[in-house]
């Protein structure tokens, strides 16, 4: 769990209300639990995570960056990231986003 929050300010973050996988399981290390998902063409599936929170690649890094929901101030129990800030340079945000870029299938669309 990420703490994915309900929007994409920083100030007063709140958790996306959506319980996730603990609807199903009621098991309390599942709530707010999504699944995580494949980074294969992710660069055409934006906006990102399970509620859209994130319109670009540079938001969801940034939001790692700062440690996910905890890190932005959301009180919670069960995240799976740490909570401390990664401490990426701008470069290496931008090295991540470009990474994730090149995921992008080509097949069949012949593009240069
Ligand atoms: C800096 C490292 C990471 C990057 C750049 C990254 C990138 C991303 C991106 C771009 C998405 C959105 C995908 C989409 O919505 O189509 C995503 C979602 C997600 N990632 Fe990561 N990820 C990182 C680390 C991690 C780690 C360490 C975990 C597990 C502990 C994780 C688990 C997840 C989960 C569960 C989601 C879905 C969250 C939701 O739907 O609310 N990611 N990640």
């Amino acid at each position: 769990m990420l703490g994915t929050p309900s929007r994409a300010v920083i100030a007063n973050a709140m958790i996306d209300p959506d319980l996730g996988r603990f609807r199903l399981t009621r098991a309390e290390p599942h709530r707010y639990a999504f699944k995580t998902p494949s980074l294969r063409n992710g660069a055409l599936t934006a906006p990102y995570m399970h509620n859209g929170v994130y319109r670009t690649l540079e938001a969801v890094v940034d939001f790692y960056n700062r440690g996910g929901g905890a890190g932005i101030g959301i009180q919670l129990d069960h995240q799976t990231l740490p909570p401390d800030p990664l401490r990426l340079t701008a470069t290496e945000q931008r090295d991540l986003v470009a990474f994730m870029r090149a995921l992008t299938d080509t097949t069949g669309t012949q593009r240069r």
